[in-house]
């Protein structure tokens, strides 16, 4: 287990263009109980503390006050000597690589392993041993100039794990990478947290990498965390506008621009209107059997004007946009409020013919 334990960050600043300093809190009480061997994504915008707190993990940056602990043991107690012995068992990947571009891979990879004065042979035996773990076995010859950005990060990943360690940091590893790179990447995270039994602790500012691999997520905003659970629980209903905002490129569904116009009057009991909702559906609760219900059970025509289904891990989830329209449109929705979806009444309508012409 790790644990931040009312962590504070405050940076003594200068002011702009004079001398004088004042405090800035980077981070504010923040507590954080992340599982061994789980992927815990720490996402905020640009400037949330999202380093400065990752930095708090392995004490390369010192929190103001707080505590963490890394199995029991309590980081921020221990000496220079012991914090140094300590960190060796964290592993930590950038954005930007931090290759060292004199060396090899296998240079790069062995530099921890030299540090900590590996006989040659047994350095030899571990770069091959992680190199084809991270499958880059093949590129051990060639200097990092040489390498696309993925390869330079999967040189990063297995220099990050040559030590063996129980914990890997990642400060926005993928965020330099295409997408497909990504991709890539992040499965090879997931395939060594499930081989090795690795925790991950994974700083990004992109939901779709949160969604892709982690367990849970802490949502950070001004140093603060405003949201925290798992990401199944996160996504499927975010509390806070910092998330939501965060969430608009997955799980989006907004009604087609061709709708801007739509003029939303009546109410519920009026015959002319239809009924215009947002269906969220998570986990046993699919889509499609749910309108096919209506639709047999109600005397209801149901017109699906948005939809987006996604999957985090494992997990289908997804949002749809409907229209009802019939006799039945009250009941039909009654019927969608029992069930076990979260629906929104976006509002009622004209008759869909009434608006399409
Ligand atoms: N050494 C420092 N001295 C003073 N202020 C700092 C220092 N390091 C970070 N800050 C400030 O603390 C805040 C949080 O910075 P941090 O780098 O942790 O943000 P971040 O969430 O990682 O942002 P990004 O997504 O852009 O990397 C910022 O306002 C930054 O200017
Ligand atoms: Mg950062």
């Amino acid at each position: 287990m790790i644990r931040l334990d009312c962590v504070n960050k405050i940076y003594r600043v200068t002011e702009p263009g004079g001398t004088a300093k004042r405090d800035f809190h980077a981070l504010r009480d923040v507590s954080l109980d992340i599982e061994n061997g789980s992927i815990y994504g720490i996402i905020g915008r640009s400037g949330a503390g999202k380093s400065t707190l990752i930095r708090c993990v392995n004490l390369l940056e010192r929190p103001s006050s707080g505590r963490v602990f890394i199995n029991e043991v309590e980081m921020t107690a221990l000496g220079e000597a012991k914090l140094r012995a300590a960190r060796r068992k964290i592993g930590m990947i950038f954005q930007s690589f931090n290759l060292l571009a004199n060396r090899t891979v296998f240079g790069n990879i062995a530099f921890p392993l030299e540090l900590e004065r590996w006989s040659k042979q047994e350095i030899k035996d571990r770069v091959n041993e992680i190199a084809l773990l991270v499958g880059i076995d093949d590129k051990l010859a060639q200097y990092p100039s040489q390498l696309s950005g993925g390869q330079k990060q999967r040189v990063g990943i297995a220099r990050a794990l040559a030590n063996r360690p129980d914990l890997l940091l990642s400060d926005e590893a993928t965020s330099a990478l295409d997408p497909q790179t990504t991709k890539s990447v992040l499965r090879l995270l997931r395939d060594i947290n499930e081989k090795l039994g690795l925790t991950v602790i994974l700083i990004t500012h992109e939901m779709d990498v949160i969604k892709e691999i982690c367990d849970s997520v802490a949502v950070l905003d001004s140093g603060e965390v405003v949201e925290e659970g798992s990401v199944l629980k996160v996504f499927t209903t975010p509390l806070k506008s910092v998330t939501k905002e965060l969430m608009t490129s997955v799980m989006q569904t907004r009604l087609p621009d061709s709708f801007a116009d739509l003029k939303f009057t009546g109410e519920r009991g009026s015959r002319e209107t239809d009924i215009l909702l947002q269906l969220s559906f998570f986990g046993s609760v699919a889509a499609q059997p749910i309108i096919s219900d209506l639709v047999r059970g109600f005397d209801v025509d149901v017109n699906i004007l948005a939809a987006h289904i996604d999957h985090i891990r494992a997990t289908p989830c997804g949002t749809l946009i409907i229209q009802l329209s019939g006799e039945d449109r009250g009941g039909a929705l009654d019927y969608l409020l029992d069930m076990n979806l979260k629906v929104e009444v976006i509002g009622y309508v004209a008759r869909f013919n009434d608006i399409t012409h």
